[in-house]
């Protein structure tokens, strides 16, 4: 188990199985889950809204002017991809907003690798180094962190949210899409929550019949999750306390996939727009 966590630190993807550890896999596995498929749609659509706001963009919709040509009309905008693994929340994006300068950053070697073919020849750039920690010394008119935040260790998640409040303008928007555990209060209570969290979302997964790959990348998550390595979710809660820690505020949140049980404690899949407090 050392070594194994040893090896996730590190950023190589070998965590033992195939879903981090292949790009293919691990996007046809992706795909076919309904939450994950979901809360990236919503997030394009949200982040579409505020590109229209940006100056020079055209801003009459699909009301007075042509949905077409407003498209055209949308000036340029910088992306921070932060935990962008092979790139897929950039590539979600590019069906709505067709001028976006990507630059992500992931430690998984392989990913990283992956997206540079994948997307290098749109001029978009993929930096294999600790989110946590990197600065690119400029600022991003979008910070996008697609299940990013759930990847960092528990001790340093509220500086991974510095590290992205660093990296935004004043009124600069950081999209989130991410997955939290029902609340607990202790590590046996986490545990319990990891086994209702997981149950839940093998009920979802079975209920919308997904293809196999998805359901083996769910079980080789699950055991990650229970070892502590490469998946630490937290609650909805514990996430509110680091953004607050990291100078950030929720001005939109907007829970995806959220078994009734899980209202109360904002547990499930969310899409959330964060800014500067
Ligand atoms: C579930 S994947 C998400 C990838 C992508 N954002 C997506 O939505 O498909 C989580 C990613 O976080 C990366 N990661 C975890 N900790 C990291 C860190 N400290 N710095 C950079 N990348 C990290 C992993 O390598 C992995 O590619």
């Amino acid at each position: 188990m050392t070594a194994l966590r040893g090896r996730a630190a590190s950023g190589t993807g070998n965590t033992g199985g195939r879903y981090y550890s292949d790009p293919r896999f691990y996007d046809d596995a992706t795909l076919g889950m309904p939450n994950e498929r979901r809360m990236l749609f919503i997030a394009a659509g949200l982040f579409l809204e505020r590109a229209m706001r940006m100056p020079g963009s055209r801003t009459d919709g699909f009301w007075r002017g042509r949905g077409v040509e407003t498209r055209d009309s949308l000036t340029r905008v910088s992306v921070l991809d932060m935990c962008c693994g092979t790139g897929n929340f950039a590539n979600q994006i590019s069906l709505v907003h067709p001028k976006i300068e990507v630059t992500g950053i992931d430690f998984n070697e392989k990913f990283v690798t992956f997206a540079k073919e994948k997307f290098g020849d749109l001029g978009w750039k993929f930096v294999s180094g600790d989110a946590v920690t990197y600065s690119f010394g400029t600022f991003f008119d979008f910070i996008l962190m697609s299940s990013a935040y759930h990847h960092i260790e528990d001790g340093r998640k509220a500086d991974f949210l510095s590290n992205a409040r660093r990296h935004m303008r004043n009124t600069g928007d950081c999209l989130v899409c991410d997955n939290f555990l029902p609340d607990y209060s202790s590590k046996h209570g986490r545990e319990s929550a990891i086994t209702r969290y997981y149950m839940a979302l093998a009920k979802h997964y079975e209920e919308n019949r997904v293809p196999k790959e998805t359901m083996e990348a769910l079980r080789e998550v699950e055991k990650l999750e229970v070892a502590g390595v490469e998946e630490h979710k937290v609650s909805y809660r514990l996430f509110l306390r680091d953004a607050e820690n990291a100078g950030l505020r929720v001005v939109m949140d907007l829970p995806v996939w959220q078994p009734e049980d899980f209202q109360h404690d904002n547990a499930g899949s969310h899409v959330i727009l964060l800014r500067k407090s």
